[in-house]
Formats: C-alpha cells, sequence, structure tokens
C-alpha cells in the first residue's frame, strides 16, 4: 500500500515536472492561442521548429527546434549555420498550433527613422543564456526592431477574457514607447483607447509609473501605460532589479491584473489587480487581436529589450495556474552566460586594433579629435601618433560582461557609436552613452582574430569604410554597411597598444 502510493505520487510528480507552461495553461482550463520561444519548447511534446534564422553570406534560412520533445533549442545547429557570416532571427514560430507566428513588423503610424517602414530582424546570437546548462539565444531587440502578426486565430477581440506572461531581462531596457508583448491593433495604428492589451516593460514616465525609478511592468492599452486603474503613479507597482523577470498581464470584463517575479527564483507577486482604467474606452476593451513584440500598437519602435518566451492564453488564468507556471519557468533554469568569445581582449590591458581587408592590413584603428578612423601606423610614428591608435580596455561602461575602450591619448574618453558612427567622447552622464560605449569581443567573423559587436546593437560591428569606423551590420540601409566585403571589414586583429 505504502508502496504503491509512493510510486503513484512519483508518477504524478514526473507528469508535473514535465509538463511545459501551456499544458499547464491547458489543465488550468486557459489553454494558450499563442507561444513563443526561441529558447525551449513550452508544450512538453512539441518537437516542432522555434524558430528561424536568416544568414547574412547567402539569405539561407534554417529552422531551429528543441533538441528532444518539450526540451531547450538547438543552438549549436544556429551556431553551425551561422559560422563565418551574420544571422538574424526572421520567423519566431507559435507553437500552439493556431499559425500565430511572428515575423518583422510591417509599416504602421509610427515608423521612425526606418528606411522603408519594415522594422529590424534582432540578431539571432545577440542574447546567449542556458537554460539548465544548456546554451540557447534569447531576442535581443535594439531601437528599430520589431516582431508582429495582424492575422491570428483564437486571439481575444473586443472585451474577451486573456492571459499572458513574458519571461524578459530585466536589465535591458529604455524609456522609449513601448517595449511590449500581448494584443495590438490588426491595423499597426492607433484606433483607439482600449484597442490593445499589452504587457510593457522599461522606463517611460509618458504615462503612468510605479514605485522608484523604474523599470516597471506596466500594461499597455492604447494611449496609456497603466500600471493601477489611472495612468498615474501606483506605488504598489515595484520597481525590477532581477536578471531574468517574467511578466504577466491578464484582462477580462471589468477587471485586469499586473504581475511580476524572478523567473529564477520563488514566486509572483500581484502588483495590481482591479478595475479597468477609469477613463473612456477602457471598460470595456475593443481588443483587436494582432500580436506584436518589442514595438507598440502602432508600430513605435523607439524601445529596446529581451525576449526569452512568452504566451497568450484564451480565458483568464487563475493565480494557481500562473503559479504553476512560474514554478515552471523557475525550474527551466534560466542563467547568464558569456558574451564575449574568440581571443581575449582582457580588462587593463592596452590595445590596437589592425584591419584584416587585404587593402589595409598596415591601418590601425586611430582617431583624429572625436572622429575614429584607420590610419598607418609604424614606429616611425610620433608617440602622439602611436598613442592616437592605442587604447586601454576597461570593463564595460554599460554593462561589465563586455567591454569599454578608453583613448590613451585622451583619458576618460571611449570609443562610443553615435548614429552608428564612431566616435571619442567623454561619458555625458546618461544610460544611453554608456551603452553606445560598451562593445563585445567575439571570434572574428572572417575567421582571424576578433570583430567588436556593440553591445545595445548586436547585429552591428566595429567596421572601416573608406577608412572611417562604424559599427555596421552586414546588408543593413546605410553605404557602411554594404555586404562586399563586410566580414573582412568587421575582423580585426586587437594586438599590443603601441604606446
Ligand atoms: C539578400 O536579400 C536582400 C534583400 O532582398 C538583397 O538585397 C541581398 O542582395 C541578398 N543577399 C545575398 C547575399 O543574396
Ligand atoms: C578576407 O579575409 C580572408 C580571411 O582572412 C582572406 O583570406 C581574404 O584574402 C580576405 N579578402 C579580402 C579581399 O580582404
Ligand atoms: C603615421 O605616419 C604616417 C606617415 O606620415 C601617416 O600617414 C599616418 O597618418 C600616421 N599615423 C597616425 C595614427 O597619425
Amino acid at each position: 500500500m505504502f508502496q504503491s502510493s509512493s510510486l503513484l505520487v512519483s508518477c504524478l510528480l514526473a507528469t508535473l515536472v514535465a509538463a511545459g507552461p501551456c499544458d499547464i495553461y491547458s489543465s488550468g482550463g486557459t489553454p494558450c492561442v499563442a507561444a513563443h520561444s526561441t529558447t525551449r519548447a513550452l508544450y512538453s511534446a512539441f518537437t516542432g521548429s522555434l524558430y528561424e534564422v536568416i544568414r547574412g553570406a547567402d539569405n539561407a534560412t534554417t529552422n531551429i527546434a528543441p533538441l528532444s520533445a518539450g526540451g531547450v533549442a538547438d543552438a549549436a545547429a544556429q551556431d553551425s549555420f551561422c559560422a563565418r557570416t551574420t544571422c538574424l532571427i526572421s520567423i519566431i514560430y507559435d507553437q500552439s498550433g493556431r499559425g500565430n507566428h511572428l515575423t518583422q513588423a510591417p509599416p504602421g503610424g509610427f515608423n521612425g527613422p526606418l528606411v522603408n517602414g519594415y522594422d529590424y530582424l534582432a540578431a539571432a546570437d545577440g542574447a546567449p543564456v542556458t537554460l539548465n546548462g544548456q546554451k540557447a539565444y534569447g531576442v535581443f531587440m535594439s531601437p528599430g526592431t520589431g516582431y508582429r502578426n495582424d492575422a491570428t486565430s483564437g486571439i481575444a477581440t473586443g472585451d474577451e477574457a486573456e492571459g499572458m506572461y513574458a519571461v524578459l531581462d530585466g536589465t535591458h531596457y529604455n524609456g522609449a514607447c513601448c517595449y511590449d508583448y500581448g494584443n495590438a491593433e490588426v491595423s499597426a495604428h492607433d484606433t483607439g483607447n482600449g484597442h490593445m492589451e499589452a504587457i510593457y516593460f522599461g522606463t517611460s514616465t509618458s504615462w503612468g509609473t510605479g514605485a522608484g525609478s523604474g523599470p516597471w511592468v506596466m500594461a499597455d492599452m492604447e494611449n496609456g501605460l497603466f500600471s493601477g486603474v489611472t495612468t498615474g503613479n501606483d506605488a504598489a507597482d515595484l520597481s525590477i532589479t532581477w536578471r531574468f523577470l517574467t511578466a504577466i498581464v491578464k484582462g477580462e470584463p471589468g477587471t485586469w491584473a499586473i504581475k511580476a517575479g524572478n523567473a529564477a527564483s520563488g514566486a509572483l507577486s500581484t502588483y495590481y489587480s482591479g478595475a479597468r482604467p477609469d477613463v473612456s474606452g477602457y471598460n470595456p476593451m475593443s481588443k483587436e487581436g494582432a500580436i506584436i513584440l518589442g514595438i507598440g500598437g502602432d508600430n513605435s519602435n523607439g524601445a529596446q529589450g529581451t525576449f526569452y518566451e512568452g504566451v497568450m492564453t484564451s480565458g483568464y488564468p487563475s493565480d494557481a495556474t500562473e503559479a504553476s507556471v512560474q514554478a515552471n519557468i523557475v525550474a527551466a533554469k534560466y542563467a547568464t552566460t558569456s558574451l564575449v568569445s574568440g581571443p581575449a581582449v582582457s580588462v587593463g590591458s592596452a590595445v590596437s586594433f589592425r584591419a584584416t581587408t587585404a587593402c589595409c592590413t598596415t591601418r590601425y584603428i586611430a582617431h583624429t579629435g572625436a572622429t575614429v578612423n584607420t590610419q598607418v601606423v609604424t614606429a616611425s610614428n610620433t608617440s602622439a601618433e602611436q598613442l592616437s591608435a592605442s587604447w586601454t580596455v576597461v570593463a564595460g561602461l554599460g554593462n561589465s560582461a563586455c567591454v569599454s575602450f578608453e583613448a590613451r591619448d585622451t583619458p576618460g574618453s571611449y570609443i562610443r557609436h553615435y548614429a552608428f558612427a564612431l566616435l571619442v567622447n567623454a561619458p555625458d552622464g546618461t544610460k544611453q552613452f554608456t551603452e553606445d560605449a560598451t562593445f563585445c569581443p567575439v571570434a572574428g567573423i572572417n575567421g582571424e582574430g576578433s570583430s567588436i559587436r556593440a553591445w545595445g546593437y548586436p547585429s552591428h560591428y566595429f567596421r572601416h569604410y573608406d577608412d572611417i569606423g562604424y559599427v555596421a551590420s552586414n546588408g543593413g540601409p546605410a553605404a557602411f554597411d554594404a555586404p562586399a566585403l563586410f566580414n573582412n571589414d568587421t575582423t580585426w586583429i586587437v594586438g599590443a597598444a603601441f604606446a
């Protein structure tokens, strides 16, 4: 009797451990109608494709699947497909079977500085993490990056009930509109209050705010980021400090809620649960059922953030169901891993960067005033000239997992990118500057040396073009993004400094 009941308990436990987030939502009577993740399967039986990548060398695409049913993504398959070139995430597949895939977001009411109105795709290797020790890639989204689906199946419309969660990088955000995941307008235009219901994460203070200086999880319901019943301050909506964040927004007629928790440990907390906003248009809601990632409903695309996984449900999930989902996320054991690779570029060392393109192998990254360029440097150059091509490696000003490069002839000034040109500037006290001065050295794209990736724009690398320094993306809109010679122009031999 004792033996058989303990056997029963272990079988039940095995079933519980094996269940994915969407199995849990199904058991709770609120099934997933969209399930997106580049890191893992969200159903225990899921073996299909998680996402598609497109590579710069030949525009070929491949699908990345989990290593096993219900398992972690096959990051090694991506690494081998993308070796010696660049890759972007072109599709994030819907695992629910409803075909609610996310693809490059089309033009909308707000298109920012984009060339043809389409948002950018995310670098495929910008957000490496491990899940239970196995490497996988999240979706690191720079300003201008966005994914969308305007023709969905099964997503809530009108005042129908829905739930959603997203696992995000709680340290990657900004104050622009709007890093969202969830329900939005099918037209990509602002069609009025209550036409959206999405998770927002960041430090926007244009509408609602929470306690402290943020970042906050809020609900984007269109023409308002809400932390509570008004677009004012709701002190119960706490600032987020976790590296891995579980964010929840859910809504049903007359009621909605915000919850958050550490995706790597512990339980969720409720930051708001109550009445719809006290402004016309939000009760009842007029949800339209498109799905957005990384942008606002009208395609507002100034925000940044990192997405690992998320779902949308049919029906208002119970707190018990969400607690089980959070336990499942914690059990996936999200953890950080190195952002750098290739030859060591050590903090405290003094370095030079030699170009590897055949034209230019005697040229080094130097600066003339604020302008970063490449110049020939030899022992015959004056010591001032040698110093202008010499850099001290310091811990990354915006992220200590990467590095910054201080000019040896101008202590206190660093290489940073601005409008994708490299400049040598002194910090201006902004978070933006520290991020724009942070770079992650990785194994050289052409197979030698190192490529120097912009931390905040991981599809962009140090490049020389007409002897001027840029952060360039392979095949991007600017002349300096030209695919010809991209791999060589973005690969550098990092050697000892001249002085
Ligand atoms: C990839 O596709 C883009 C857009 O159609 C095109 O401009 C580019 O030349 C293509 N690149 C290669 C290597 O085929
Ligand atoms: C590009 O780099 C490769 C690998 O180092 C080298 O073999 C090739 O000659 C270079 N080509 C040009 C045009 O720089
Ligand atoms: C080094 O000297 C050469 C020859 O005069 C010059 O062209 C080059 O710009 C100098 N390098 C630097 C970093 O000033």
